[in-house]
């Protein structure tokens, strides 16, 4: 292993986002992609040939490669806690997809073996390290809107079984449009509101089963196991309530709606599951015989533009530095924690306490430049 240099990165998992992670990640200059693995061989090194990477082959061969420092475990969430926990007693440290597992004990264990190790996980979503949430949480620092008290969030489409050709997996155990999405609109929240305290909910499943819709597995049924739309309401440690609606189930999309509310105004925030998008807020309406006229602002987005790998970066520059990294495992934990506390407030119509909290997140310097070669 080097230990000065671009750091040497290794893929677990070669599916459907493994292309976006690769644009970037073969692109910035402080990391190097050295293999790709997958149960799937071929898959692999058909990615290895579209992205020139030099090898591919199994998860034991990027386990064992001697220039692999950071395990980039993009599989299914079925297996991130067992894939994630190999790749730490193989000496790596490990970017994982969200979420971090799909029970508390499997995300807990990783953690201490990670600490045991003195080795790193990160977590992903790692759109909330770009300029679009980025910029709102400056914008709320700034006191823009006055104090933060309260928040909305919609999420809600058709399902992944219309667009991805293997979507079973979002629709079993770990995933749901609660798992699989929820992990971007509550890890925007609690770097916005800080940790989460409680949580109620209510849930429903419009189908019992699904029908693959793309790909060779067309026509294919599947079932669901987990609820398809979630009501929740977030009650956070230091103040402040969101709302947040979480659907599989709707043929209208409304994605990305993202709406803070504080004392002196209310902010329109970017979908938190890309990296940039616009940002408005209203301090003032008039009420009027012809209705109510609200007053926008536009917010201009600052800090530098790329996008899924960011995270991987940071954490690589980090080991490097010898400084923490912005998607930790721990944020990664509450996010899980909260997320399953809505799923069991969920099934029982309750109120469930979240056991775990999180420190302050930092923000993520203006200046920083993904695309200059600081190692
Ligand atoms: N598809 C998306 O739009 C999207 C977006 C953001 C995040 N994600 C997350 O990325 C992860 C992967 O999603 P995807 O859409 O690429 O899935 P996918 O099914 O397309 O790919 C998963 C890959 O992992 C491999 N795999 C599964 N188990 C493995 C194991 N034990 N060892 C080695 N390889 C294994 C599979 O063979 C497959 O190639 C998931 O956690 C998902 O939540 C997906």
């Amino acid at each position: 292993m080097t230990a000065n240099g671009p750091v040497g990165i290794g893929f677990i998992g070669t599916g459907m986002i493994s292309d976006t992670y690769l644009e970037n990640l073969t692109r910035f200059p402080d990391v190097r992609v050295v293999i790709l693995g997958d149960l799937d061989v071929e898959r692999a090194a058909a990615q290895a040939s579209k992205h020139a990477v030099p090898a591919w082959g199994t998860s034991t061969d990027v386990l064992t490669h001697p220039d692999v420092e950071i395990v980039v475990n993009l599989t299914i969430p079925a297996v991130h806690a067992e894939v994630s926990s190999a790749a730490i007693a193989a000496g790596k440290h490990v970017w994982v997809e969200k979420p971090i597992s799909v029970d508390r004990a499997s995300g807990q264990a990783l953690i201490a073996r990670a600490r045991a190790a003195g080795l790193r996980v990160g977590v992903a979503p790692d759109t909330v390290l770009g300029p679009g949430v980025q910029t709102v949480r400056r914008a709320i620092a700034r006191g823009e809107i006055g104090t933060p008290i309260a928040a909305q969030t919609v999420m809600q489409h058709q399902g992944p079984d219309v667009f991805h050709p293997n979507p079973d997996f979002f629709f079993a155990r770990g995933a749901g449009p609660l798992l699989d999405m929820g992990p971007y609109y509550v890890t925007a929240l609690v770097g916005l509101f800080g940790p989460v305290a409680r949580v109620a909910a209510f849930g429903t499943r419009g189908r019992t089963t699904r029908t693959v819709q793309v790909g060779p597995r067309a026509g294919t049924e599947f079932p669901v196991d987990v609820p398809t739309h979630v009501s929740a309401i977030i009650e956070f440690e230091r103040g402040g309530v969101a709302q947040s609606l979480f659907s599989f189930d709707s043929r209208l999309p409304r994605v990305g709606y993202v709406e803070i509310t504080g004392t002196e105004g209310t902010l329109l925030a970017p979908d938190p599951n890309m990296f940039d998008g616009e940002i408005s807020l209203t301090r003032a309406s008039t009420f009027g015989p012809g209705g109510i006229d609200t007053e926008w602002v536009d917010v201009p987005l600052s800090g530098a533009l790329a996008g899924r790998g960011l995270g991987v970066l940071d954490m690589a520059r980090a080991i490097r530095t010898g400084q923490p990294h912005a998607a930790t495992a721990e944020l990664g934990y509450h996010v899980l924690d909260t997320l399953t506390a809505i799923e069991e407030a969920a099934a029982r119509a309750d109120v469930v306490d979240v056991a775990s909290t999180i420190g302050e997140i930092a923000l993520i310097p203006e200046d920083r430049d993904p695309f200059e070669a600081t190692l």
